[in-house]
């Protein structure tokens, strides 16, 4: 059977697309932006390939041209020279109306309408679509949903809602009318640190779900490290100076700007993109119960521990002290410690790392059903950092 995407409801069918390899949905070639009077150029031959369905992250100082190249996308700004292509055509041939159909725009500082509703700020483009009422209303609620605003705000205007609650509404108004590319200019600028983690897992969530080409702008290193497929980092004057996946970033910074935008935690940032799902099985000092009391010396000897881990049929039961091992006790009912010192397959290396710091035993690695997937080490987290970066 030959598998089509199209057979898929729509919302998975571009999931499915945006996942096809090397298919690039924005292509910048060569562009670049001098503005009048301005002594050098805001953006200076920026190439970048982005791939459809993926987010790109743009990050620099201040002044680096990132507001200039988001703008030059939806020809708010027209490029000097070069050229921007989505989906194979060079933007400068199609209408802008319809251009920016196809193309959401969170813009830098939310930039609601203050005078209008709620409901009317997030209506913006499907009115000007020209789309029925009924049609209106329910797209609305809906997208409520989708960002999760209470439609109790609906009716109420942008000063009337918090920092982060009118950040949810550009993020809907840029959705309306489903377009399938999304330019957010530091969304999450204006929100605490709580908020802006939850506004973050909540683009990731609703990137699953929708799979939109999305380019967003932020200043932060971290924001772009948990979100971005990939992220170009720009220098002033519009320069690119990497572009590359977060874990290359931080593994093979380019030169000495990017060595110091990414920071001196460099090692320890990448140990956070990293599960302990992605390093190798280690048995580590842990036996099956039926083992015995001869076993368990002979594995704590071989791991040079005090400790063993006990299992039983694949269940680990927790960590013993050399101690407390009794040869005529079987190792089932030999005292245990509480099993603390564990984590989940889905725990990043840093947390992994952080019990290790902290736990006298190695650390074993149980899933949601109990059962034991190996043990993590120091050793173990240091080699997987000399491993090619993937990505
Ligand atoms: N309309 C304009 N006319 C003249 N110069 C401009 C214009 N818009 C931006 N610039 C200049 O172009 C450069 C890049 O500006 P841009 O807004 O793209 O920076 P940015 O990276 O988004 O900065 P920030 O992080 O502060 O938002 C700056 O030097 C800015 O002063
Ligand atoms: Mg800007």
């Amino acid at each position: 059977m030959v598998w089509n995407p199209h057979d898929l409801n729509p919302a998975i069918a571009s999931i499915a697309k945006g996942r096809t390899i090397g298919s690039i949905a924005i292509k910048l070639d060569n562009v670049s932006k001098q503005f009048e009077g301005a002594s050098s150029p805001a953006v200076a031959s920026l190439n970048l390939d982005i791939e459809e369905g993926s987010i790109v992250v743009l990050i620099g100082p201040s002044g680096c041209g990132k507001t200039t190249t988001l703008r030059m996308i939806n020809r708010l700004i027209e490029p000097t020279s070069g050229r921007i292509v989505i989906n194979g055509e060079d933007v400068t041939q199609r209408p802008v109306a319809e251009l920016r159909r196809e193309i959401g725009y969170v813009i830098q500082q939310v930039g609601l309408f203050p005078h209008q509703t709620i409901a009317n700020n997030i209506a913006t483009v499907p009115k000007m679509l020209g789309w029925e009422k009924q049609h209106i209303s329910d797209r609305i609620k809906e997208l409520a949903n989708l960002v999760g605003l209470e439609p109790s705000l609906l009716e109420r205007y942008p000063d009337e809602l918090s920092g982060g609650q009118q950040q949810r509404v550009g993020v809907a108004r840029a959705l309306a009318a489903d377009p399938p590319v999304l330019l957010m200019d530091e969304p999450f600028g204006a929100v605490d640190p709580i908020v802006r983690t939850r506004l973050q897992d909540e683009l990731l969530e609703l990137q699953a779900r929708v799979g939109k080409t999305i380019v967003l702008v932020t200043h932060d290193i971290d924001e772009a490290l948990k979100i971005a497929d990939r992220i170009a980092l720009l220098n002033v004057g519009g320069i690119l100076e990497q572009y590359s996946s977060a874990d290359e970033l931080l593994a093979e910074p380019a030169n000495a700007f990017v060595e110091e935008f990414v920071g001196e935690d460099r090692s320890v940032k990448r140990l956070q993109l990293r599960t302990v799902a992605d390093l190798p099985f280690h048995q580590g000092p842990v036996i099956a119960a039926t083992a015995g009391a001869a076993a368990a010396r002979n594995v704590m000897r071989e791991y040079a521990s005090e400790w063993f881990g006990v299992t039983s049929q694949d269940v680990f039961l927790g960590w013993v002290h050399g101690d407390d091992l009794q040869d005529e006790t079987p190792l089932e009912s030999v005292p245990r410690s509480v099993p603390a010192a564990q984590v989940q397959p889905d725990s990043t290396l840093r947390s992994a790392m952080q019990i290790i710091m902290t736990s006298h035993t190695s650390v074993a690695v149980i899933d949601d059903g109990g059962r034991f997937g190996g043990v993590v080490t120091l050793e173990l987290i240091r080699s997987s950092l000399e491993e090619e970066t993937g990505r």
